[in-house]
């Protein structure tokens, strides 16, 4: 059986139309613009700016229960390799309709002309958010960012600097020498450099980044766990008001609001902890 389409969430006007063009099946351009991270009507100390919940499920039946439990709490979604490898482009499509916005977290990294081309087609589904590696270099990482403002000037481009699975003896194992925290601050020095809007990290590299990098870019991170939950496979973990305290702009939360008895009572009592 085919799901059933996603509601609106509640802040959509009703009547209006799929955002898309009737001519080309693509977003139009106002609705691209209207898609951006922060800087829609909500303005910027809405708390739910700062949230981003991680879809990592398998089915568009499982994808669409969550969504409709969090109803309006939620306005971002984080769409990964595990659910767009099972279910491709169109759950992407139908969120954007719904009035949600998109965070691809697909994690390009090829060469610059592929990766431009990805980003191309990402930015035309009318995503607010995705990522590239930014080990692919300056060169890639300036053809996401054209690419990417080429079609959105407001799509932020996301650089991913050390995953967090890795420590300094896997780093030199890959030829990289240094601390960690010397490898994020390079990478995204690079990626800043290239035009990317800002960088996912852990929240404990978040407070060097702010003071090395300064702070208009974005800082997306993940590990994040509200007291009392579990840590599930997450080593470093820290608090959500920890997370904004340290310079994050955005946190990822997935399994602690996803598998919560109560999905929006879960998500309610982090967006009060990072209200300011
Ligand atoms: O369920 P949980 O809150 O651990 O989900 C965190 C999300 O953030 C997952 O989608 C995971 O892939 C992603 N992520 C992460 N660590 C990184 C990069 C992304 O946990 N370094």
């Amino acid at each position: 059986m085919h799901p059933a389409p996603l509601r609106r969430i509640p802040a959509e006007p009703e009547g209006t139309d799929s955002g898309q063009d009737a001519r080309t099946g693509r977003p139009h351009p106002h609705n691209l613009l209207e898609n951006a991270i922060g800087k829609n009507d909500l303005g910027k100390t809405d708390p739910r700016e700062k949230l981003i919940v991680a879809l990592d499920v398998s089915t568009v039946v499982a994808a669409q229960r969550i969504i409709s439990l969090l109803g309006d709490s939620v306005l971002t979604y984080k769409v990964g390799v595990q659910l767009y490898t099972a279910q491709g482009p169109q759950l992407v499509r139908d969120l954007i309709a719904s009035g949600r916005r998109v965070f691809l977290d697909l994690k390009y990294h090829d060469i610059p002309n592929t990766v431009a081309s990805a980003v191309n087609e990402a930015a035309q589904l009318g995503v607010s958010m995705l990522t590239v590696h930014a080990a692919g270099g300056g060169r890639m990482l300036r053809a996401a960012a054209d690419a990417a403002h080429a079609i959105n000037p407001r799509l932020h481009v996301l650089a991913v600097t050390v995953l967090t699975s890795l420590d300094e003896k896997d780093l030199e194992k890959i030829g990289v020498r240094g601390t960690v925290l010397d490898e994020v601050l390079r990478l995204s020095a690079l990626a800043l450099a290239g035009g990317c809007n800002g960088v996912v990290a852990s929240a404990r590299e978040a407070s060097h980044l702010r003071a090395e990098l300064g702070v208009s870019f974005d800082i997306v991170t993940p590990g994040v766990r509200p007291i009392g939950t579990g840590h599930g496979d997450q080593v470093r973990v820290v608090t959500p008001a920890e997370a904004i305290v340290a310079g994050a702009s955005h946190i990822v939360v997935g399994r602690p609001i996803t598998e919560a008895p109560d999905p929006a009572a879960e998500a309610r009592a982090i967006l009060s902890q990072i209200s300011s």
